[in-house]
């Protein structure tokens, strides 16, 4: 495990385990985009991927005030990130935005927008009133090459609206849309140790569903706070090279699964 931040704080077992700090961003990418929607390359600091305009119905550009449309550049691997808060300020926003930064050429990272996703109600589908947003979720998840969550961590646990999202694209049965992709979660707090229950537990309805997990590096943003500039970026270096490398861990990772 390692532990990234400004006040490192865990227990780290090198290679495994990281523990970031990100700024918050404010030019957060956003999207109900199609999957396979363009970010720009990502890379430098501060730096913010934008998305393609979504074209699937309901779809908005998504970002925050602030943000700058940048034109798109045609990627190759979808990557959906997932990303447990929706709070204006979320420190876990900043760093899904961070991550994303990271990937390297060849990967199109897009933000689904699991806030308008209604509650799983089985019935919707049983009834054929299956919501549009739903529709649309799953249409962005059956398109994905791969899956990156970002969690924060709730009650020791990970919020409801992921699950809420993970299980509705895990339904109707024989349609698990999860299968078989790769994947690779990152635990965002304000606390000491990084949101690491919550990293933990989301692995297990994951690793369920058949998602390929990439069990190491870990890594667990701690002290978030400390990590992020005036407008909520991450900009502190020493985070930033922890998240490169974890980013760069889980290309690899999907180029082998
Ligand atoms: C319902 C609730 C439960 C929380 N439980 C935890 C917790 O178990 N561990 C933790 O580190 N922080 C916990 N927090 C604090 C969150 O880490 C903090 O609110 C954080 O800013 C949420 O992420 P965000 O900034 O991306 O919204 C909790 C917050 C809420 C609202």
């Amino acid at each position: 495990m390692e532990q990234i931040g400004a006040k490192p704080n865990l227990s780290a077992n090198e290679g495994q385990e990281e523990t970031i700090m990100p700024k918050t961003s404010t030019d957060v990418v956003d999207s109900s985009a199609t999957p396979g929607a363009s970010a720009t390359p990502g890379g430098a600091s501060g730096a913010t991927p934008a998305i393609t305009p979504a074209a699937t119905p309901g779809a908005t550009p998504g970002a925050t005030p602030g943000a700058s449309a940048t034109p798109a550049t045609k990627r190759s691997r979808s990557i959906a990130v997932l990303i447990g808060s929706f709070r204006k300020q979320a420190f876990t926003r900043s760093v899904a935005i961070a991550a994303m930064d990271a990937l390297p050429e060849g990967y199109a990272p897009f933000i689904p927008h699991l806030d308008k996703l209604p509650l799983f109600n089985q019935d919707f589908d049983e009834e054929d009133t299956t919501p549009e947003e739903w529709k649309l979720f799953r249409e962005q998840i059956a398109a994905a090459e791969a899956v990156l969550v970002v969690t924060p961590e709730y009650n020791r646990s990970f919020p409801a609206v992921l699950k809420n999202a993970i299980d509705i694209a895990s339904r109707p049965p024989g349609h698990n849309l999860w299968t078989g992709k790769p994947a690779a979660v990152i635990s965002v707090s304000p606390g000491r140790i990084g949101g690491a229950l919550a990293n933990q537990h989301i692995r297990q309805p994951l690793t369920f569903l058949g998602l390929r997990i990439m069990p190491a590096p870990e890594l667990y943003v701690s002290d978030v706070p400390t990590l992020l500039d005036g407008e909520g970026l991450l900009t502190d270096e020493d985070s930033l090279r922890h998240i490169r490398k974890f980013i760069d861990a889980f290309a690899a990772w999907i180029e082998r699964n």
